[in-house]
Protein backbone atom coordinates (compact mmCIF):
# COMPACT_ATOMS: atom_id res chain seq x y z
CA UNK A 1 0.00 0.00 0.00
CA UNK A 2 1.07 3.91 -0.55
CA UNK A 3 2.21 6.12 1.80
CA UNK A 4 -0.86 8.46 2.79
CA UNK A 5 1.12 11.32 2.22
CA UNK A 6 -1.87 13.23 0.34
CA UNK A 7 -4.02 12.27 3.41
CA UNK A 8 -6.26 15.78 4.76
CA UNK A 9 -6.06 16.71 1.61
CA UNK A 10 -8.10 17.84 -1.22
CA UNK A 11 -7.41 17.47 -4.88
CA UNK A 12 -9.30 17.97 -7.28
CA UNK A 13 -8.88 16.56 -10.93
CA UNK A 14 -10.15 16.67 -14.24
CA UNK A 15 -10.31 13.97 -16.88
CA UNK A 16 -11.19 13.38 -20.80
CA UNK A 17 -12.60 15.21 -23.48
CA UNK A 18 -14.85 18.31 -23.81
CA UNK A 19 -17.82 17.90 -26.68
CA UNK A 20 -18.71 21.29 -27.86
CA UNK A 21 -22.00 20.84 -29.39
CA UNK A 22 -23.35 21.76 -33.05
CA UNK A 23 -26.77 20.48 -33.04
CA UNK A 24 -28.70 17.85 -30.81
CA UNK A 25 -26.65 15.19 -32.77
CA UNK A 26 -22.65 16.55 -33.32
CA UNK A 27 -20.14 17.80 -31.50
CA UNK A 28 -16.76 18.98 -32.10
CA UNK A 29 -14.33 16.73 -29.53
CA UNK A 30 -11.27 15.51 -29.35
CA UNK A 31 -8.99 12.00 -28.86
CA UNK A 32 -8.26 12.19 -25.11
CA UNK A 33 -9.63 9.26 -22.74
CA UNK A 34 -9.14 10.69 -19.70
CA UNK A 35 -7.02 7.56 -18.69
CA UNK A 36 -4.44 9.64 -17.08
CA UNK A 37 -7.31 11.67 -14.72
CA UNK A 38 -8.43 8.31 -13.92
CA UNK A 39 -4.87 7.27 -12.80
CA UNK A 40 -4.03 10.25 -11.37
CA UNK A 41 -7.48 10.24 -9.26
CA UNK A 42 -6.86 6.17 -8.19
CA UNK A 43 -3.08 6.93 -7.40
CA UNK A 44 -4.18 10.26 -5.31
CA UNK A 45 -7.23 8.16 -3.48
CA UNK A 46 -4.42 5.01 -2.44
CA UNK A 47 -1.62 8.03 -0.86
CA UNK A 48 -5.25 9.24 0.94
CA UNK A 49 -6.12 11.98 -0.59
CA UNK A 50 -10.25 12.87 -0.72
CA UNK A 51 -10.77 12.96 -4.53
CA UNK A 52 -13.03 15.29 -6.25
CA UNK A 53 -12.80 13.71 -9.96
CA UNK A 54 -14.68 16.13 -12.81
CA UNK A 55 -14.62 13.87 -15.87
CA UNK A 56 -15.89 14.52 -19.78
CA UNK A 57 -17.19 12.12 -22.15
CA UNK A 58 -14.45 9.34 -20.69
CA UNK A 59 -17.15 6.43 -20.78
CA UNK A 60 -15.18 4.92 -17.79
CA UNK A 61 -16.08 3.51 -14.83
CA UNK A 62 -16.04 5.64 -11.74
CA UNK A 63 -12.37 5.27 -9.83
CA UNK A 64 -13.60 3.52 -5.86
CA UNK A 65 -13.08 6.35 -3.05
CA UNK A 66 -13.46 9.48 -5.55
CA UNK A 67 -16.78 11.64 -5.81
CA UNK A 68 -17.56 11.81 -9.32
CA UNK A 69 -18.88 15.02 -11.30
CA UNK A 70 -20.06 15.06 -14.91
CA UNK A 71 -19.28 17.80 -17.60
CA UNK A 72 -19.74 17.85 -20.84
CA UNK A 73 -18.68 20.72 -21.85
CA UNK A 74 -15.69 23.23 -21.15
CA UNK A 75 -18.36 25.40 -19.77
CA UNK A 76 -19.94 22.79 -17.41
CA UNK A 77 -15.76 21.93 -16.82
CA UNK A 78 -15.49 25.07 -15.94
CA UNK A 79 -18.22 25.54 -13.79
CA UNK A 80 -17.45 21.78 -11.90
CA UNK A 81 -13.94 22.75 -11.58
CA UNK A 82 -14.30 26.27 -10.14
CA UNK A 83 -16.73 25.30 -7.62
CA UNK A 84 -14.58 22.03 -6.04
CA UNK A 85 -11.74 24.17 -6.59
CA UNK A 86 -12.96 26.15 -3.45
CA UNK A 87 -11.12 24.38 -1.00
CA UNK A 88 -8.73 22.06 -2.89
CA UNK A 89 -4.89 21.98 -1.71
CA UNK A 90 -4.33 20.99 -5.70
CA UNK A 91 -6.38 21.10 -9.14
CA UNK A 92 -4.80 18.86 -11.62
CA UNK A 93 -6.38 20.09 -15.13
CA UNK A 94 -5.67 16.38 -17.06
CA UNK A 95 -8.58 17.06 -19.14
CA UNK A 96 -8.43 18.02 -23.02
CA UNK A 97 -10.89 21.03 -23.15
CA UNK A 98 -11.88 22.15 -26.52
CA UNK A 99 -10.21 26.00 -27.03
CA UNK A 100 -13.22 26.95 -29.38
CA UNK A 101 -16.72 25.87 -29.50
CA UNK A 102 -19.41 26.98 -32.11
CA UNK A 103 -21.00 29.92 -32.11
CA UNK A 104 -24.36 29.09 -32.34
CA UNK A 105 -26.03 25.84 -31.62
CA UNK A 106 -28.78 24.83 -33.65
CA UNK A 107 -31.63 23.49 -31.61
CA UNK A 108 -33.11 21.41 -34.83
CA UNK A 109 -30.30 18.92 -36.74
CA UNK A 110 -28.00 20.89 -39.50
CA UNK A 111 -29.42 19.70 -42.74
CA UNK A 112 -27.31 19.19 -46.41
CA UNK A 113 -29.46 20.95 -49.21
CA UNK A 114 -28.58 19.97 -52.51
CA UNK A 115 -26.56 21.83 -54.48
CA UNK A 116 -25.59 23.97 -51.97
CA UNK A 117 -22.00 24.26 -50.51
CA UNK A 118 -22.01 23.92 -46.62
CA UNK A 119 -21.70 26.69 -44.18
CA UNK A 120 -18.81 27.55 -42.38
CA UNK A 121 -18.82 26.66 -38.72
CA UNK A 122 -17.98 29.78 -36.53
CA UNK A 123 -16.25 29.89 -33.44
CA UNK A 124 -16.01 31.54 -30.51
CA UNK A 125 -13.17 31.19 -27.48
CA UNK A 126 -13.95 28.96 -24.59
CA UNK A 127 -12.66 30.17 -21.27
CA UNK A 128 -9.14 29.02 -20.24
CA UNK A 129 -9.91 26.96 -17.12
CA UNK A 130 -6.14 26.06 -16.29
CA UNK A 131 -5.30 29.82 -16.27
CA UNK A 132 -8.12 31.26 -14.32
CA UNK A 133 -7.71 28.66 -11.41
CA UNK A 134 -4.19 29.34 -11.63
CA UNK A 135 -4.69 33.03 -11.44
CA UNK A 136 -6.87 32.90 -8.76
CA UNK A 137 -5.81 30.56 -6.46
CA UNK A 138 -9.37 29.75 -4.22
CA UNK A 139 -6.57 29.13 -1.33
CA UNK A 140 -3.24 30.14 -0.28
CA UNK A 141 -0.96 28.03 -0.94
CA UNK A 142 -3.16 25.75 -3.55
CA UNK A 143 -1.04 24.21 -6.18
CA UNK A 144 -2.01 24.60 -9.91
CA UNK A 145 -0.59 21.45 -12.13
CA UNK A 146 -1.80 21.24 -16.08
CA UNK A 147 -1.04 19.30 -18.63
CA UNK A 148 0.33 19.89 -22.35
CA UNK A 149 0.22 17.23 -25.72
CA UNK A 150 2.81 19.02 -27.94
CA UNK A 151 4.05 17.65 -31.03
CA UNK A 152 7.28 19.49 -31.54
CA UNK A 153 9.66 21.92 -30.03
CA UNK A 154 8.06 19.84 -26.83
CA UNK A 155 10.28 21.19 -23.52
CA UNK A 156 10.76 25.30 -25.30
CA UNK A 157 6.83 24.90 -26.02
CA UNK A 158 5.75 23.64 -22.41
CA UNK A 159 7.97 26.36 -20.80
CA UNK A 160 6.41 29.14 -22.71
CA UNK A 161 2.81 27.43 -22.04
CA UNK A 162 3.23 26.80 -18.21
CA UNK A 163 4.46 30.93 -18.12
CA UNK A 164 1.54 31.72 -20.00
CA UNK A 165 -1.17 29.70 -18.45
CA UNK A 166 0.94 30.61 -14.14
CA UNK A 167 0.64 27.09 -13.19
CA UNK A 168 2.98 25.06 -10.55
CA UNK A 169 3.84 22.23 -12.40
CA UNK A 170 2.99 21.43 -16.57
CA UNK A 171 2.92 17.55 -17.69
CA UNK A 172 4.08 17.80 -20.65
CA UNK A 173 3.38 14.75 -23.13
CA UNK A 174 4.85 14.73 -26.99
CA UNK A 175 2.30 12.76 -28.75
CA UNK A 176 2.76 10.17 -30.47
CA UNK A 177 2.30 6.67 -31.91
CA UNK A 178 1.74 4.13 -28.91
CA UNK A 179 1.48 6.85 -26.56
CA UNK A 180 -0.56 9.38 -25.17
CA UNK A 181 -4.06 9.14 -26.50
CA UNK A 182 -6.38 6.09 -25.83
CA UNK A 183 -3.44 4.45 -24.42
CA UNK A 184 -2.48 2.47 -21.27
CA UNK A 185 1.46 4.04 -21.17
CA UNK A 186 2.87 7.50 -21.02
CA UNK A 187 5.96 9.39 -21.33
CA UNK A 188 6.37 12.80 -20.41
CA UNK A 189 8.37 15.23 -18.67
CA UNK A 190 7.32 17.89 -15.69
CA UNK A 191 8.26 21.11 -15.84
CA UNK A 192 8.21 23.26 -12.54
CA UNK A 193 7.85 27.10 -12.43
CA UNK A 194 10.95 26.45 -9.89
CA UNK A 195 12.93 25.45 -12.88
CA UNK A 196 13.11 21.75 -12.72
CA UNK A 197 12.40 19.01 -15.29
CA UNK A 198 11.41 15.77 -14.51
CA UNK A 199 11.53 13.32 -17.35
CA UNK A 200 9.50 10.20 -16.55
CA UNK A 201 9.94 7.27 -18.69
CA UNK A 202 7.78 5.12 -20.75
CA UNK A 203 5.58 3.01 -18.38
CA UNK A 204 1.77 2.56 -17.20
CA UNK A 205 0.04 6.18 -16.95
CA UNK A 206 0.16 5.08 -12.76
CA UNK A 207 3.43 5.45 -12.70
CA UNK A 208 3.22 9.10 -14.38
CA UNK A 209 0.51 9.99 -11.92
CA UNK A 210 2.58 8.98 -8.32
CA UNK A 211 5.69 11.45 -9.77
CA UNK A 212 3.01 13.92 -10.13
CA UNK A 213 2.17 13.23 -6.72
CA UNK A 214 5.55 13.04 -5.45
CA UNK A 215 6.64 16.66 -6.78
CA UNK A 216 2.89 17.95 -5.76
CA UNK A 217 3.67 16.78 -2.22
CA UNK A 218 7.18 18.15 -1.83
CA UNK A 219 5.61 21.57 -2.91
CA UNK A 220 2.60 21.25 -0.54
CA UNK A 221 3.25 23.31 2.66
O1 LIG B 1 -3.40 25.57 -24.14
P1 LIG B 1 -3.49 24.08 -24.06
O2 LIG B 1 -4.85 23.56 -24.46
O3 LIG B 1 -2.39 23.35 -24.73
O4 LIG B 1 -3.29 23.79 -22.52
C1 LIG B 1 -3.50 22.51 -21.97
C2 LIG B 1 -3.78 22.65 -20.50
O5 LIG B 1 -4.71 23.70 -20.26
C3 LIG B 1 -4.45 21.41 -19.93
O6 LIG B 1 -4.09 21.30 -18.57
C4 LIG B 1 -5.93 21.73 -20.09
O7 LIG B 1 -6.70 21.01 -19.15
C5 LIG B 1 -5.95 23.23 -19.83
N1 LIG B 1 -6.99 23.97 -20.56
C6 LIG B 1 -8.02 24.59 -19.88
N2 LIG B 1 -8.94 25.34 -20.55
C7 LIG B 1 -8.87 25.47 -21.88
C8 LIG B 1 -7.82 24.87 -22.60
C9 LIG B 1 -6.90 24.11 -21.92
O8 LIG B 1 -8.06 24.47 -18.65
N3 LIG B 1 -9.79 26.19 -22.51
Amino acid sequence: PAEPDLAGRHVVISAGGTREPLDPVRYLGNRSSGKQGYALARTAVARGARVTLVEANTGLPDPAGADVLRAGTAVQLREAVLKAAGDADVVVMAAAVADFRPAAYATGKIKKKDGQEPAPVALVRNPDILAEVAGERARPGQLVVGFAAETDDVLANGRAKLRRKGCDLLVVNEVGERKTFGSEENEAVVLGADGSETPVPYGPKEALADVVWDLVTARLG
